[in-house]
């Protein structure tokens, strides 16, 4: 066949066989409708930051359905009810492969929108729909996200310790296990407590015993310390550990703006691969005049609830990195158009990853960050033991400083609903934190 007739037969001109139709392909998306919404809320490690609210999609074709994660931890009761009395009954009837326009309908459908109940819920349904997406094309998500620009995702883990010798100790067991970009956090002297350290034996007695009465536990913290700690920690580690190893640290807005520019002058010299969370996020203005004082690279935004929050950070170039929570941001569909939004500022994506939010998020996260171009690196939680491996189908896997997924359709994860039934929603209330003179102070 020449070229002319073979281009006029694959576009269907001149009497040439036709390309199928849409309806035509056996998975018939066009019409496809959801016919339900279930939400399953579980708690596999039976623990206080372990209530997973998960969402499952339904269609009227067998078999065909999708998981979505819509944890929002300390609101979690607030998510499923919403997803249940809200968002459910709109969602019933429609065609789950219009997942921009049900996105737009479902964002706009509460009029006082947004907000982390209303975008976790959001979220969760965004990925149950980019699974069901992912399945009707028979290809991975990260496919449909323009493929994979990379093999593998750079992560890394935390190391919290009581002292410069036990963060220490924990950077090397964490390199010789092939890390090369390790978080560290330490207490400061005269206070018990500090963010991502572990607590002491009183401090575990008496947050148990909180649990028990349910009440919040409650920490006092006092920056003051902490801020003339951190930097004598990164002193002592390039001293000992080295200077090949990447390290970064996360304040979780725990300082006044004037010692968080205090604290990335301090650490400049010990070369950070990222400062995280130096102020609350209300605080915008604080981030220019941090940019303006020093070299330290910054990371933000895994509180944020959309892709405006953020926004000026992201177009005023005040920030490296961007670290919005898939789970809490809108999901994947918003995860994708946030990292296009940094690509021309050159701003890399380090989508929060913690243990308090599900495998589904872990699996979505490892969607897009497969896929964006302005990839810097994936937070994941390795820790997970056997009842959350028994809930969830799959998760990312750890190897040598990086993670991988495997080449399955759609998010590539599934929920054993009988074994999540097992273990229940557990109350536990978040800490409260408050300076010595009882002021309440972020988390
Ligand atoms: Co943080």
């Amino acid at each position: 066949m020449n070229r002319r007739r073979f281009l006029a037969s694959a576009i269907g001109v001149g009497g040439g066989t036709r390309l199928p139709l849409y309806s035509a392909v056996s998975r018939s998306p066009a019409n496809l409708k959801i016919t339900d919404v279930q939400v399953l809320v579980t708690n596999p490690m039976q623990s206080a930051a372990g209530n997973f609210v998960l969402v499952k999609v339904l269609t009227n074709q067998d078999g065909l359905y999708g998981w979505g994660d819509a944890t929002c931890t300390g609101s979690e009761l607030g998510v499923a009810k919403f997803l249940e009395e809200h968002l459910r009954p709109a969602m019933l009837g429609r065609n789950p492969m219009r997942l921009e326009e049900l996105w737009q309908t479902l964002f706009f459908l509460p009029y006082y929108r947004s907000g982390s109940v209303h975008m976790s819920a959001l979220s969760g349904i965004d990925m149950a729909l980019w699974d069901i997406k992912g399945k009707v094309a028979g290809l991975p998500v990260y496919e449909l996200l323009g493929g994979k620009t990379r093999d593998r995702l750079l992560t890394y883990r935390s190391v919290g310790g009581r002292n410069y010798q036990e963060v220490e100790e924990g950077v090397r067991r964490l390199m010789a296990d092939g890390y090369k970009v390790i978080k560290v956090q330490v207490s400061a002297p005269g206070l018990e407590s500090g963010y991502a350290v572990p607590p002491s034996a009183r401090q575990h007695a008496s947050t148990a015993k909180a649990f028990e009465a349910g009440v919040a536990p409650s920490e006092v913290w006092e920056p003051g310390p902490y801020v003339r700690t951190l930097p004598k920690l990164f002193e002592h580690l390039r001293k000992t550990v080295g200077e090949e190893i990447e390290l970064l640290h996360d304040v979780h807005e725990r300082v006044t703006p004037s010692q968080a520019i205090v604290l990335a002058k301090a650490v400049e010299p010990y070369r950070l691969f990222y400062f995280e969370d130096p102020v609350r996020p209300e605080h915008l203005d604080t981030f220019r005049t941090i940019r303006q004082q020093s070299s330290t690279p910054l990371a933000m935004g895994e509180i944020y609830t959309g892709q405006w929050d953020g926004l000026y950070l992201i177009t005023e170039h005040l920030i490296d990195y961007v670290r919005h929570d898939l789970a809490h941001c809108g999901g994947i569909t918003t995860g994708r158009k946030i990292a296009a939004m940094c690509e021309p500022y050159g701003i890399l994506t380090a989508w929060h990853g913690p243990g308090n939010i599900s495998p589904v998020t872990h699996m979505a996260n490892a969607h897009v960050s497969l896929s964006v171009p302005n990839f810097g690196i994936q937070e994941f939680s390795v820790g997970w033991g056997e009842p959350v491996r028994e809930v969830f189908s799959a998760m990312p896997a750890y190897s040598n400083g990086s993670i991988t997924i495997q080449d399955r359709v759609g998010l590539g994860i599934d929920v054993n609903e009988a074994s999540a039934k097992k273990y229940p929603y557990l109350r536990r209330l978040r800490p409260t934190i408050r300076r010595d003179d009882g002021t309440p102070w972020p988390y």
